[in-house]
């Protein structure tokens, strides 16, 4: 059974600067709600409550943004506003969040190694709150924790990208065990086109087994000299079962411009001017 969603969010954000000089990239918010907290509710929904967030210098707002704000609760309570915040109490009230900073960002692969410490020895969710995914129905953690609970195995999430994209994911190759879901025999970091082995892309979504942490040990820093989680999964996959699962539901990249803007319009024109905030089940 998982329990623990690690949050990595320790990066720089250096694509939506100058507006994450100051603030971390996880707050901007999709409508008037902030990436990081749509996630947490995707994990809640994926009954996964610990929540273990890889923190770094200037991030202090996620902590405040999951902390109870007396001064503010005091000045608009008995309003209308008030209701503004139930969201969030919700979030606060059914999770506990639990930080570790990340001192040198050393990439992906280190965020998730310097995470081991609120994980221990047990599989647990890794989700990267800028891969905003939207579905009515069953949220990506939900689809993905349901397939542990059958494969036990590592699992990451995949969506097929264009061709000429591939240089900006991890990519696997592997065999479809059954439809849309793959056992996966390698995987690479942003190869160039020519050199990926498809076109099935790894989002920001991850079911992890401890065995991770030892792997990410000995993994030697890649592409861009830093510690990249493709390399370690690809080394898992080698001696055990690592599986691909081409999830169902809408992902947009906010961490650039477009893919935020592009989040934004469809949250709103979709949920907000209908009344609901994304997402509109219960969690
Ligand atoms: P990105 O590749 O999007 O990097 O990281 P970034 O620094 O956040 O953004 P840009 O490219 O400079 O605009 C993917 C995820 O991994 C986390 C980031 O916070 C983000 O959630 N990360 C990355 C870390 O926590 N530590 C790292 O050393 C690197």
């Amino acid at each position: 059974m998982i329990r623990k969603c690690l949050f990595p969010a320790a990066g720089y954000g250096t694509r939506f600067l100058p507006a994450t000089k100051a603030m971390p990239k996880e707050m901007l918010p999709i409508v008037n709600k902030p990436l990081i907290q749509y996630g947490v509710e995707e994990a809640i929904e994926a009954g996964l409550h610990q929540i273990g967030i890889i923190s770094g210098r200037g991030k202090r707002a996620i902590e405040d943004h999951f902390d109870i704000s007396y001064e503010l609760e005091h000045q608009i309570s008995g309003t209308a506003k008030e209701a503004l915040l139930n969201q969030i109490r919700n979030v606060i009230d059914k999770c506990t969040f639990s930080y570790t900073r990340q001192v040198e960002m050393h990439g992906l692969g280190h965020a998730i190694l310097t995470g081991e410490t609120l994980v221990g020895s047990e599989p647990f969710a890794v989700l990267l709150a800028d891969d905003f995914c939207a579905n009515d129905d069953d949220g990506v953690l939900k689809q993905m924790v349901d397939l542990f609970a059958i494969h036990q195995c590592s699992i990451v999430a995949i969506e097929e990208v264009p061709m000429d994209q591939t240089q900006n994911y991890g990519v696997i190759a592997g065999d479809e065990i059954e439809p849309g879901l793959y056992q996966v025999t390698e995987m690479v970091e942003k190869p160039a086109p020519e050199n990926a082995p498809s076109n099935l892309a790894i989002i920001g979504r991850y079911i992890l087994t401890p065995d991770i942490f030892d792997i990410l040990r000995q993994t030697k820093p890649g592409r861009a000299g830093e510690i990249q989680i493709t390399d370690a999964i690809a080394a898992q996959a080698k001696s055990g079962k690592v599986l691909a699962y081409k999830f169902k539901g809408r992902r947009f990249d906010c961490g650039a411009i477009e893919g935020f803007v592009e989040a934004t319009n469809f949250v709103y024109e979709n949920y907000y001017t209908h009344g609901n905030n994304y997402p509109n089940r219960k969690l």
